[in-house]
């Protein structure tokens, strides 16, 4: 078994957007917010191909590094045989992009939030809903490897059906995530409390159309904090004592700093500028993290959906 689940390398925090349910986004881009070739390089040959999964993104949008083609095809080069992941806004004019997601063999989760192209360009600020039906298309074409990731929040909460429909229409597995963030939790929580009926026939709908494909549906158990117990639907870490990514996840953030969680928890274990990636985690940090990790605040709330 490889030592860690998942590796996060964060190509970009900056992006081309600036979604309405996002703390990042292009109004905090800064031209230094790239990871460098040199870290990158450094850091896989360090890794020696010991993750399960190496995602390459993290709080921005990686397809917008000037590289990006260069550094996914540098990974498969030198683990073909291992998977990489990718979240992306699909929002890029540019074939080749395309064709390295499928020639490396890219699990490609499309964060698509509507099939509604005025409710797409006003959660996603700055797309264009041509641009990313066509590279859905083109990359759906290419590669079984792909997923939709579908937000919910308060403006496209009554979509969660049509929105899977689209995902299995389009060959592709269907995660839902629920938003989190201060400024829309009360007006959230309301709505899922108001709608718990409707949530637990939308899954059912899903589930029924999803079944005896090949395609996997993944719709969390409780949102902000309501439970929808459910069969179908999967616990997220909140809902469990111990998170099961603990010690087996690690984020890489652009410039080198080094945390213990691709949910992007903020808890900081060192930075690679000062210490190597063996000695960060072997070191102090980590193991306080995973003493205290259960009451964690931050994991009180994390939507994680744990398989
Ligand atoms: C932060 S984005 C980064 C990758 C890429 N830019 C994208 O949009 O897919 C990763 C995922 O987080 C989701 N997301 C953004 N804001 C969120 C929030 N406040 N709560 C929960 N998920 C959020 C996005 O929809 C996306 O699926
Ligand atoms: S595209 Fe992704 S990172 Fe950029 S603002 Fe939207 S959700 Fe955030």
């Amino acid at each position: 078994m490889k030592k860690y689940k998942e590796v996060i390398l964060e190509l970009s925090k900056n992006c081309n957007l600036n979604c309405i349910m996002c703390g990042y986004g292009a109004r905090f881009n800064r031209a230094d917010k790239f990871m460098n070739y040199s870290l990158f390089d450094s850091v896989l040959k360090e890794l020696n191909g010991d993750f399960e999964v190496l995602r390459l993104n993290g709080r921005g949008e990686s397809t917008i590094h000037p590289e990006f083609v260069k550094f996914i095809r540098h990974a498969h080069e030198l683990y073909p045989v291992g998977r990489i992941r990718l979240f992306s806004n699909m929002n890029y004019r540019n074939d080749e992009i395309t064709r390295a997601l499928s020639e490396c063999l890219c699990e490609t989760m499309i964060s698509f939030d509507s099939v509604n192209k005025k409710n797409l360009e006003c959660i996603r600020e700055g797309t264009n809903y041509e641009t990313v039906i066509h590279n859905i298309e083109q990359l759906c074409a290419g590669s079984k490897l792909t997923a939709i990731v579908f937000t919910l929040q308060p403006s496209n909460f009554y979509e969660l059906f049509e929105v899977a429909r689209f995902s299995y229409e389009h060959n592709c597995h269907f995660f839902c995530n629920a938003v989190r963030n201060m400024w829309m939790e009360e007006e959230f929580s309301k709505l899922v409390n108001a709608n718990t009926n409707f949530l637990k026939d939308s899954y059912i709908e899903i589930n029924k159309l999803f079944e005896g494909s090949r395609l996997t549906v993944h719709l969390p158990s409780q949102i902000s904090g309501v439970t929808l117990s459910t069969s179908i639907a999967k616990p997220t870490c909140a809902d469990l004592s111990h998170c099961p990514n603990v010690g087996k996840d690690i984020c890489i953030y652009y410039d080198g700093t080094v945390t213990p969680c691709g949910m992007f928890n903020p808890y900081i274990l060192g930075n690679l500028k000062e210490q190597s990636l063996y000695e960060i985690l072997n070191g102090s940090q980590l193991s306080e993290f995973i003493k205290a990790q259960s009451k964690d605040p931050y994991c009180r709330n994390c939507q994680y959906i744990c398989d």
